[in-house]
């Protein structure tokens, strides 16, 4: 009996948040825990694919879809920068390198019946953070981090799109995928977090000119809204150009919360401090605090929203709270005067998934509800990534700044990184699945409409 208890009390991670030290034993626990699901790197396996990975549906437990990876490696960057751990480096270099597919911008074929441009934007915001941290080259003839980024955001160009709702970018690449009549809110706001990351680590302004042009479509769109009586913002999930962007999807996400904070942050230290991005930061900041650190779990602790309590977040949403953990810590030490409100929070969520970490049959697989100290019965990807994020956040020293050319970055840039790429790769498309059948009628009438295209063309 006391023997028992004595085993799952070990098991059980504790935490002291205050504690350098045990933040980084604990991060590496976690990390750890993290990485058995991954076997990109086994022989036979695909580098940078998590299970399911080729097919996702982030409503199947256990399966993850490739953008998600794509996060988990920069989260693992974050990793290394923070506790100097480098266990992870050459599988995390492996994966990126693999995954950029055959034009070097996060567009591989295998991914095409569902990429997103928020897609391509986690792995870009992935290699960003290796830009940022000065992570190891991958050396020899690979492309370097920051043109791999790079190459991202000049293939998004190409995708903007004047013609529907003013502007905007869809969720989609292709214009045969389902949701391609959508616009989202993080399409548009990784782009623009794209943008302001490459305007403040190569300090060129025409990354700021479009990250500013995406801020402003966002501002007016039905995306991003102020309700007058609170004066809180929604940066509500997506508007559909099918009825002209009239009206929007009343979703909230950590993540899409994250994405325009850390944007705005960027920006704020590019411009060197201009107050129209001061009051983008500390509106979006209030907002995300009285929606996602309710008063009722003590005002400290983050929760997702939309599905956190009753537990029907899906595999994809499970991991939202990693990115906004993450890019709260980024905001404080890029806008100081956020810092000791941002904190306070970092330090009370850190403790508070700690607290999750108990369940699974390691006894310290970490669960969601990061207000609750009872393990809520659920583990994966998205669990562990968040408790990670959350709990290396607290780490936000002055030497995490992110770095820039002038101050130390050394990524080579490449302004025309990508620029000879494909807009339409050919895609090699795996049997036809069950989940694909809608796909697959608009898909084989978008190919006789190319067949047709093509014919007419080569009559002319
Ligand atoms: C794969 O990576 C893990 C670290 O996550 C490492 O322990 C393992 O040895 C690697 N396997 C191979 C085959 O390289
Ligand atoms: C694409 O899929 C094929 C077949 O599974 C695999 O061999 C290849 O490594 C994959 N490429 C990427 C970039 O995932
Ligand atoms: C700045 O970025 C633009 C847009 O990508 C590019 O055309 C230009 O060459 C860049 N300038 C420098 C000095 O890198």
């Amino acid at each position: 009996m006391l023997v028992l208890l004595f085993a799952a009390l070990t098991a059980a991670i504790q935490l002291n948040v205050q504690s350098d030290s045990d933040v980084k034993s604990v991060a590496s626990t976690i990390a750890y825990d993290m990485m058995t699901v991954y076997t990109g790197n086994q022989s036979g396996q695909v580098p940078g694919l998590l299970p399911g990975g080729l097919n996702c549906n982030p409503n199947n437990i256990g399966t993850y879809c490739w953008w998600e990876a794509g996060a988990m490696f920069g989260a693992l960057i974050n990793y290394w920068q923070y506790t100097g751990d480098s266990s992870y480096n050459d599988v995390v270099s492996q994966a990126l390198q693999w995954q950029k597919g055959a034009d070097s911008n996060f567009n591989p074929a295998n991914q095409s019946r569902s990429m997103g441009v928020d897609d391509q934007g986690f792995w870009a915001f992935s290699a960003m953070d290796a830009v940022e941290a000065n992570f190891p080259e991958a050396g020899g003839n690979a492309p370097s981090w920051l043109s791999l980024a790079q190459a991202v955001y000049n293939f998004q160009l190409d995708l903007w799109d004047p013609d529907t709702c003013g502007g905007g970018f869809r969720w989609q690449v292709f214009a045969v995928n389902a949701g391609y009549n959508l616009k989202n809110a993080v399409s548009n706001g990784g782009n623009f977090q794209l943008a302001a990351r490459l305007a403040y680590v190569t300090g060129n302004s025409s990354y700021a000119d479009w990250a500013n042009k995406v801020y402003d479509w966002m501002a007016q769109s039905k995306l991003m809204q102020v309700d007058d009586a609170t004066g809180i913002l929604y940066i509500w999930d997506n508007t559909d150009t099918n009825n002209n962007c009239i009206d929007q999807t009343n979703y909230v996400w950590t993540y899409n919360y994250g994405i325009m904070l850390a944007g705005a942050a960027y920006m704020y230290a590019y411009t060197n401090g201009e107050q129209v991005w001061l009051d983008r930061v500390n509106l979006i900041l209030k907002s995300t605090f009285s929606l996602f650190f309710p008063a009722k779990y003590g005002g400290n602790v983050l929760y997702e929203l939309q599905c956190e309590e009753a537990l029907n977040c899906n595999e994809d949403q499970k991991s939202f709270k990693a990115y906004l953990s993450r890019w709260l810590a980024v905001t404080a030490l890029l806008v100081p005067s956020t810092a000791a409100e941002i904190n306070p929070k970092l330090l009370a969520s850190a403790q508070g998934a700690a607290g999750q970490c108990d369940g699974g049959s390691t006894g310290r697989a970490c669960g969601l509800q990061w207000w609750s100290t009872t393990w809520d019965g659920t583990t994966g990807v998205g669990q562990q990534m968040a408790a990670l994020s959350a709990i290396g956040a607290t780490l936000n020293r002055q030497d995490l700044v992110p770095l820039t050319t002038n101050t130390g970055a050394t990524s080579k840039s490449d302004p025309n990184a990508g620029s000879t790429a494909a807009k339409d790769p050919t895609t090699e498309h795996s049997p036809i699945t069950t989940g694909d059948k809608a796909g697959a009628a608009i898909f084989t009438i978008a190919i006789v409409i190319l067949a047709i295209g093509g014919a007419i063309w080569i009559v002319l």
